[in-house]
């Protein structure tokens, strides 16, 4: 069967590949031990324990039917607080439309606002499946290199240097996936302005915004201005990753054709979750969040200099997400590769770490570049540690 020209051009997930070989490998008896997954995007944290009662109880009392398409107004209002309680920002919750995690929501976006041809620009490397969602809009998502100097954002010359007829937007995402860093906020103000006057979108995916860990908090571009787009999720910080829940925050005018696409894409995001979701914003549950935000500053604080006595460079140390963006180059002799590809593979083969290669987040030296995650528990970072010190050890 003809497969769709649009499906041909999305590329796999190479890290898929690694989780797969990963897998199989952790399968087999090994004297090296158990496999450190330092690839993975998520949590190692599960659901907050009200989140799970709730969830049962939505299920027990036979909370399960379709919600409006947008969400349950309980829960747009509940977030809408957390953004006035959390964030000092004033967000209706008729701006808030409730998704299937924020990869619906930047579906709905790509959807909603971008026309055929329409060119977006994003940093290189950027999260993979956000130029994926601009190319199945029929839009360009084009990649501009970014550097360790603009803690691998855009910058707003930069932007203008490549903004041409064709260009409709920009999609950023602070804190990053892969780098783990956060915009600088007065080149974000910058950058929307010029965006602005051409009537652009300003679309920036947040999802890591309640895991800024910088000496001043991350701000949330909502604080910018009511036309910035900005995408969010239970996800990460409130640690709900399988739930499939997130949302998107529009100017009130776009509502209801954000509201019109989900009615007929989604019909609406899992009852139950939504409703889970709602004990998110206990005090007990915004406590835990809060520190197991301090879990991850610590493992990033236990993490980054270890890995640069290792001999990795580390260009920029994160300072939110829980990523690292590791330039591998210093270590290629010791292993006999020349690629982060092969690294990574040599380091699973030979002490049972998986790493997450840079070959899926870019072009722009992605190839030297690997994500580590830290979203695994100290001890196993401790552990991982001590395994690459033997290994360089003894090659
Ligand atoms: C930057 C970024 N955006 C979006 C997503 C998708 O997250 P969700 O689980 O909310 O769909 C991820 C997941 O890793 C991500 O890192």
């Amino acid at each position: 069967m003809r497969v769709s020209a649009r499906a041909q051009a999305i590329e796999p997930f190479f890290v898929m590949e690694i989780a797969k070989a990963a897998q199989t490998l952790a399968a087999t008896q090994s004297s090296l031990g158990k496999m450190i997954h330092l690839n993975i995007g998520e949590p190692d944290f599960k659901a907050a324990p009200l989140v799970q009662k709730a969830a049962q109880e939505a299920i027990a009392s036979g909370l399960t039917q379709y919600t409006h398409a947008s969400g349950t107004h309980e829960l747009r209002e509940a977030i809408s607080n957390w953004y006035l309680n959390r964030w000092g920002l004033n967000i209706e919750p008729a701006r808030i439309t409730v998704t299937a995690g924020a990869s619906a929501a930047l579906l709905l976006s790509a959807m909603a606002l971008i026309e055929e041809g329409d060119e977006i620009l994003m940093p290189d490397p950027s999260y993979a499946c956000n130029r994926h969602f601009v190319s199945v809009a029929q839009g360009v998502p084009t990649l501009l290199p970014s550097n360790a100097k603009n803690k691998f954002q855009l910058s707003a010359s930069q932007i203008q240097s490549h903004w041409n007829e064709r260009t409709r937007g920009v999609l950023l995402a602070s804190p990053s996936n892969p780098t783990g860093t956060c915009i600088d906020f007065e080149e974000l103000k910058r950058i929307h302005s010029f965006i602005k006057a051409r009537s652009g979108i300003t679309l920036v995916d947040e999802i890591y915004l309640g895991l800024s860990f910088g000496e001043q908090e991350a701000q949330s571009a909502l604080a910018i201005d009511e036309e910035i787009i900005s995408i969010n999720s239970f996800s990460k910080y409130f640690n709900m990753t399988g739930w499939r829940l997130g949302w998107v925050v529009t100017p009130l005018e776009l509502a209801p054709t954000f509201d019109r696409l989900a009615q007929n894409l989604f019909i609406c995001p899992s009852s139950i979750a939504q409703h889970a979701a709602l004990a998110c914003f206990e005090p007990s549950s915004l406590d835990l969040f809060e520190e197991r935000k301090a879990a991850f500053k610590a493992r990033r604080d236990y993490l980054v200099p270890e890995l640069k006595a290792l001999g990795f460079e580390v260009p920029v140390t994160p300072d939110g997400a829980f990523y690292c963006w590791a330039d591998c180059r210093p270590l290629y002799a010791r292993l006999g590769v020349d690629n982060s590809w092969d690294f990574t593979m040599k380091l699973m083969q030979e002490c049972r770490i998986a790493l997450a290669p840079g070959r899926d987040f870019g072009q722009h030296e992605v190839e030297h570049f690997v994500r580590i995650s830290i979203a695994s528990s100290l001890q196993d970072l401790q552990e991982a540690v001590s395994r690459m010190r033997q290994l360089w050890s003894h090659p």
